[in-house]
């Protein structure tokens, strides 16, 4: 045979792919979803996401700076609210010594680079364990919304860099960077849960923090998984209204909404590998079904080839030292 072009040459050994690989993960593309609890020397493994933890802060401060020391940039917290603390409207996600308050202060004091996100929603809040303030059966939209926007001045008044409100009720990021410009914070970002989908694989999620729907589902608040066009409306309307960062949700299941969202802004785009995908690589891998390394890394690289510019994902540390080992 006399081949023109052999397409192999570049496959030919490690060195040659290394050096033509499109897609390469660094440590600083990973945001480190953090579940924080009361008390102190407190460690949770959740049970459906084998080798996570949700720590008392003491915990999570000794985790983010070994983050830190890793390479990771960036971590976005969630916590965990005790049930005599839960309401309709949310309340304790306004109270400026509540957990999260305290947490963005105690991780901004011992790791002041360390990029803060916060998630905003009601849910770890809500009674209901819904993202929205309920009234006869329905999530109100307006009324969340405005307590979104003060749960974000909140979070900002405490240190936060970035908030991330991840409820998709209408109108809130225009809300929120209205209030946090009304209180001075110009210089805090939002990360837009812009298309988040409404997904079986946050399951693990709502084990983790008891935040799950008490009737119900999100589906009148978070996207039909049918639909592509909507993501993009979604997220165009967010940046319009003055996201800095936007994201898609999950990941793995939507690598065609992550690549046309990326097509369509200007602004970095992140992908949340949620906790139903680290679960299914894990059960997978404890069965001895695929090897985990390899499946995290095929992963999240499939993620970013997508167009992902950043990655939430519970494998954010055991990937930083795979992708150095
Ligand atoms: C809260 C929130 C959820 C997740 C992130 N923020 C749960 C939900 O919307 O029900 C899911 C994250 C994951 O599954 O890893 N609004």
């Amino acid at each position: 045979m006399h081949l023109h072009r052999r397409n192999r040459i570049l496959r030919a050994n490690p060195a040659i792919r290394s050096l033509v690989a499109e897609t390469i993960l660094n440590p600083a593309d990973f945001i480190a979803p953090l579940f924080i609890d009361d008390g102190e020397n407190q460690k949770f493994e959740i049970p459906s996401m084998p080798g996570y933890y949700r720590n008392s802060l003491n915990i999570t401060v000794k985790e983010v700076k070994g983050l830190w020391n890793l390479g990771i940039k960036s971590v976005l917290l969630f916590i965990k609210c005790k049930d005599d603390e839960k309401d309709n409207t949310g309340k304790e996600a306004l109270n400026p010594d509540g957990l999260m308050q305290r947490s963005i202060k105690a991780i901004k004091n011992a790791v002041p680079e360390m990029l803060v996100m916060t998630d905003v929603a009601l849910d770890p809040y809500s009674t209901y364990g819904h993202d929205g303030i309920v009234k006869e059966g329905e999530i109100l939209n307006d009324e969340t919304v405005e307590a979104l926007a003060k749960m974000s001045v909140s979070h900002a008044k405490a240190g936060a860099d970035f908030v991330a409100p991840s409820d998709m009720m209408d109108g809130r990021i225009g809300a929120i960077r209205k209030a946090l410009e009304e209180n001075g914070f110009t210089k805090t970002g939002i990360m837009s849960y812009s298309a988040k989908y409404a997904s079986c694989f946050y399951g693990p999620f709502r084990d983790a923090l008891d935040s799950s729907p008490g009737f119900g589902d999100k589906k009148t608040y978070q996207m039909d998984f049918a639909n592509r066009l909507e993501a993009i409306k979604e997220t165009l309307m967010d940046v319009e209204e003055g996201a800095d960062i936007v994201m898609v949700k999950p990941a793995m299941a939507y690598l065609d909404i992550i690549r046309e969202v990326k097509n369509a802004v200007t602004v970095p785009v992140s992908a949340y590998h949620v906790s139903g995908e680290y679960a299914m690589i894990k059960a997978a891998a404890e069965k001895g079904w695929v090897n985990e390394d390899k499946a995290i890394i095929e992963s999240l690289t499939a993620i970013k080839r997508a167009g992902a510019d950043l990655i939430a994902t519970y494998f954010a540390k055991q990937a930083v030292k795979l992708i150095a080992s």
